[in-house]
């Protein structure tokens, strides 16, 4: 039987803990406060950053949302980002990504106080990771490595193969697999649109994460039997439906799941953690701001 992760179940466990957390703070008389940025984007970002702030206000997180016209200077998303950095009532920062193309993404990344960086992308913060020492783990891989857990699947020992090499899934997903510490040892490979035989590679995988952005990439004649199989992608195809789209994972469901012990579907499962995650790392940058 293949165990289908509830991403639903899942992050609502991990959201009692952040209320839990929420209840203390606000004792001491903190009520964390989040604020999202959105310049632009594509056609998801506003969906994102609305689903954000719901999330917030269900919590008790004070989620503010600013929006900065895509065609300001750059130089306008800085002063915003200065004055957040500087408001002891915001104690995480978050820019939705992407960005317009002529704003310099590493320069933003940097602006960000490290202590605000929920989403983990500054820098300090991504060095911290690296060499085994967090703050602010990033969103999507953390879920990941929640999911698994909440699916008794501890990571050590296994062959884990990464699809995709971004900055915000692929590379700290590889990064937290290979950590010396729970949800991690594993022995991980990361395949990208260069890889040779991407097959061969995935086939001699005990563990798959998907994260490249292609609908149903992944198939089940490019699975071992017993593999655990995370879908990341959310991906828009053309559908006849009102919305003339529909949301499809980077695997190809059916027949990923008759080869996998346990499977996380999308939509249903990594999407519902990112979220979550992000609330939990707004949770620990106020108590690091407050403590
Ligand atoms: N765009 C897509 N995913 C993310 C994310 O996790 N954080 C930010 N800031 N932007 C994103």
């Amino acid at each position: 039987m293949t165990h289908v992760i509830d991403g639903n179940a899942v992050a609502e466990t991990v959201r009692d803990d952040v209320r839990a957390a929420i209840d203390e703070l606000e004792a001491e008389g903190v009520t964390p406060g989040l604020a999202t940025v959105l310049m632009g984007g594509d056609d998801g970002s506003a969906t994102y950053v609305s689903m954000k702030q719901r999330a917030c206000d269900e919590v008790g997180i004070d989620g503010t949302t600013v929006e900065i016209d895509p065609d300001a200077p750059a130089e306008a998303l800085y002063e915003t980002i200065d004055e957040l950095n500087a408001d002891p009532d915001i104690h995480g920062i978050l820019v939705q990504m992407p960005l317009p193309d002529h704003v310099p993404k590493r320069e933003v990344l940097s602006r960000v106080d490290p202590l605000k960086d929920v989403d983990g992308f500054h820098p300090e913060n991504v060095g911290r990771m690296v060499s085994g020492n967090s703050r602010f783990k990033p969103c999507t891989p953390h879920g990941i490595q929640k999911l698994l857990a909440s699916a008794d699947v501890d990571p050590e020992g296994m062959d884990a193969v990464v699809l995709g090499r971004s900055e915000i899934v692929g590379k700290p997903m590889a990064n937290l697999l290979l950590q010396k510490t729970d949800g991690g040892n594993a022995t991980v490979t990361v395949c990208h649109s260069r890889t040779q035989d991407l097959a061969e590679k995935t086939r001699a995988a005990d563990l798959v994460v998907a994260a490249v952005g292609r609908p149903e990439m992944l198939t089940g004649d490019m699975l071992s039997e017993g593999v655990v199989v995370i879908d990341v992608g959310t991906n828009r195809v053309d559908a006849d439906n009102e919305k003339g789209y529909e949301l499809t994972g980077d695997v190809d469901f059916k027949s990923a799941r008759e080869k996998a012990s346990v499977i996380s579907p999308s939509p249903g499962g990594v999407g519902p953690m990112t979220i979550t995650m992000l609330l939990y790392n707004t949770v620990k940058a106020a108590s690091l701001q407050s403590g």
